[in-house]
């Protein structure tokens, strides 16, 4: 099939390279004129494992191209598809101004039938209001699907190529068969496609993000109550992950929630039910307990050190959002290095990908190590605000001699057995135990 994909960010060139991988054609557009330059020359823009691999040979196999032309995209495509930004407005509902900005182009520049589906996540209600902004210039026959995706950065292209459960909204038959055209070489192990009306669709994945968010603010509130009654966060995860009624994943406590996705996603819920007269209370509280959380490590410090962070050094192992991913957006490590930084603390970071994009944020702010050691370099302590795997089994030693010997650990993600780091000596503190 011939696919434009409008958008090229973490969605975006994850959909066009996992579609043209399955021998689709695909045209990717973005307004970006850098980073569409960069993606035509074979240059990927986001890290993400696994993608550039089928990036590239898609490319070498004329399955895969970038351009800044929508017009030039969508005029062969059967599909079109929207993985555009959804940001906060600024009273925290979805921005629907980058949507319904290419709707209207659309509809300047639609000849014939196409569907366009809506990837983004967008509130109930968008597909008609997408539906209406081409019909404003468009009376030809056209379907508005709603898509949602579920992709998770660091696993995108197995999340892609091999999804839980694929959601489509569509009411309309014709846009049903190509839709499960184009979905059937992702489904044969049987995941299923499933068809709903579009509001329900919408809604799914506003309901599978606040959800999950929910999951992880529960667990950060059993951690505080573990860290005030003396029990421990990890033996209760345990105890009540092996439920499967509650299922093993999702319960880890740490920093808080961060990313492009259930930040704005919790925020938006909260402000689409306000707007139906519906105020979701557990949504609030979710939100309110994850600002807490964000802080609760650095309360830690502060405590630590009396109150006195002037003049303290601190390494941040582990900047972007969470590991695998160089994605920084609402990253839980941005607020620790605000709080220091205001509180007077100098600091020394190190992530194995996210670093070009937090220079690009906050430049030179704090200083940026070539590996995880040096990071540690005239540190009086550590913190560790990202998992990736390479900070679960450091050398020791090397990190004792790097830290000239203020051994002292501030772990937001658990990434130590509490036994094993005190036979080392640290002093370690760290979530819900
Ligand atoms: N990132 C995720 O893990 C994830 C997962 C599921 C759903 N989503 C949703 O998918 C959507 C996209 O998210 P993302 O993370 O890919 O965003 P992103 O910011 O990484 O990418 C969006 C891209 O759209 C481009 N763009 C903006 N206006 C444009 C226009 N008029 N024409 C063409 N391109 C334009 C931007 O330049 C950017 O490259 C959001 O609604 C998000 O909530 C994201």
């Amino acid at each position: 099939m011939k696919i434009a994909v409008v958008g090229t960010g973490y969605v975006g060139l994850v959909t066009g390279t996992c579609f043209a991988e399955a021998g689709n054609k695909v045209t990717c557009v973005d307004i970006d004129k850098a980073k569409v330059e960069k993606l035509s020359v074979g240059r990927i823009t986001i890290y993400e494992p696994g993608l550039e691999k089928i990036f590239l040979r898609n490319i070498k196999e004329e399955r895969l191209r970038f351009t800044t032309q929508l017009d030039e995209a969508v005029e062969d495509a059967e599909i079109i598809f929207l993985a555009l930004p959804t940001p906060p407005g600024t009273d925290g509902s979805a921005d629907l101004k980058y949507v319904l900005g290419v709707a209207d182009h659309l509809g300047e520049i639609l000849k014939g039938y196409k569907v366009i589906v809506n990837k983004s996540t967008v509130p109930v209600g968008t597909a008609d209001k997408v539906s209406a902004a081409i019909a404003k210039n468009f009376s030809g026959e056209y379907d508005v699907v709603s898509n949602p995706e579920f992709l998770r950065e660091g696993v995108a292209v197995d999340d892609f190529m091999k999804p839980d459960r694929v959601v489509v909204g569509t009411r309309s038959e014709r846009a049903k068969k190509i839709m499960s055209d184009l979905y059937a070489p992702f489904i044969r192990q049987g995941n299923p496609l499933m068809f709903m009306d579009e509001r329900s669709s919408e809604l799914t994945k506003y309901a599978a993000n606040s959800f999950l968010a929910t999951k992880i603010s529960f667990m950060n509130e059993i951690a505080q109550l573990c860290e005030r009654m003396g029990a421990d966060v990890d033996m209760v995860r345990r105890g009540i992950g092996s439920d499967n009624r509650i299922g093993k994943r999702f319960l880890f406590p740490g920093i808080g929630y961060g990313g492009s996705c259930f930040p704005k996603d919790v925020q938006a819920l909260i402000m689409s039910s306000d707007e139906v007269g519906y105020d979701f209370e557990i949504l609030k509280a979710v939100e309110k307990v994850n600002a807490n959380q964000k802080l609760h490590l650095f309360e830690k410090i502060k405590v630590y050190y009396q109150n006195n962070l002037q003049g303290k050094h601190f390494a941040i192992w582990g900047l972007a959002f969470k590991p695998n991913t160089d994605d920084i957006r609402e990253a839980p490590a941005l607020s620790m290095i605000d709080a220091l930084t205001k509180a007077g603390a100098t600091i020394t970071a190190y992530d194995p990908e996210a670093m070009p994009n937090v220079k690009a944020q906050i430049g030179d702010k704090i200083n940026y190590a070539s590996n995880q050691y040096q990071a540690l370099e005239k540190a009086d302590a550590l913190i560790i605000a990202t998992e990736w795997s390479e900070f679960r089994s450091p050398d020791f030693e090397h990190m004792v001699q790097a830290l000239d010997n203020n051994k002292i650990i501030f772990d937001g993600r658990n990434l130590f057995d509490i036994p094993f780091i005190k036979s080392k000596n640290f002093i370690y503190f760290s979530i819900g135990r």
